[in-house]
């Protein structure tokens, strides 16, 4: 039987509805497992800390998000694939931002780009929006910002953060922007920026409110455990079972029961 992939088109339907279940993905092996538990995959650049250890997101670069987009869209099916832009990739000007949209989308065969920013990137993302490439915006705490902010601090706290929030959540849905992920922000504020914009709000610290929700799946299957931000729900140990594991298969190895009879030829 031949699975049809969610479409853009079939999350723009979601809104008000179900919630959209999204989660990260980075290889091929996690993208089989959960393809079937999701209606979208992101291919975050988060995976510059969560697989690559680094300091933040921002040394993540294009051929690297390319390679794991591709290695996610090997592995799923029926999920909408969304690539994240990684930082310096889009910034510089709309015509930069297609030049790295436009190989993400081709060379992964990925449904959709991902980009931080509100207002000052609304220019970029209708750009790519009316040349034919998806976008899904990401306001509230933005990660590649956090030079910037001197930290990652939950957004919302002031009248005038709840404004620029909701500002920039309308800015990209003018842009044309087909969803938006809230991340970090306090959770009155998501639920009005659910209220207000007619496309799907995706939640990360947000709000149950919000039209679905996102978490890092590595955070989600405790198998991250370097540190846990406060929105992070542990679903599973995975760091857990995989110690022990390794601790067993050290065990045995050393004691030769490893490899047994029926594992040799
Ligand atoms: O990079 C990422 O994984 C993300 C999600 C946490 C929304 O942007």
């Amino acid at each position: 039987m031949v699975t049809k992939r969610t479409s853009i088109v079939d999350i723009k339907k979601r809104k008000g509805g179900e919630p959209i279940v999204c989660l990260t993905a980075y290889t091929t092996p996690f993208a089989k497992i959960l393809d079937e538990y999701s209606d979208i995959l992101l291919v975050g650049d988060s995976l510059g800390m969560v697989l690559y250890g680094m300091e933040s997101t921002l040394s993540v670069p294009l051929d690297m998000m390319i390679n794991h987009g591709q290695a996610v869209v090997r592995g799923s099916k029926k999920s909408c694939v969304v690539v994240d832009m990684p930082f310096g990739s889009y910034q510089g000007s709309c015509q930069q931002a297609f030049e790295s949209a436009s190989q993400v989308i081709a060379k992964t065969g990925c449904q959709a780009v991902k980009l931080e920013g509100g207002v000052e990137m609304a220019d970029t993302i209708r750009f790519l929006v009316e040349r034919g490439i998806p976008v899904m915006g990401h306001v509230g705490l933005m990660p590649q910002m956090v030079n910037a902010y001197g930290g990652y601090s939950c957004k919302g706290k002031t009248k005038e953060s709840r404004q620029k929030v909701m500002d920039d959540a309308i800015a990209v849905q003018n842009a044309g922007a087909f969803s938006v992920v809230i991340e970090g922000v306090v959770e009155q504020l998501a639920k009005d920026v659910t209220d207000e914009l007619q496309i799907a709000v995706i939640g990360i610290g947000g709000s149950p409110a919000c039209d679905g929700q996102i978490l890092v799946s590595e955070d989600m299957a405790g198998l991250f455990t370097d540190f846990k931000p406060k929105f992070v729900k542990r679903y599973g140990n995975l760091a857990g079972e995989l110690k022990n594991a390794a601790e067993k298969y050290n065990k045995e190895v050393k004691a030769r029961k490893f490899p047994a009879k029926e594992h040799c030829f």
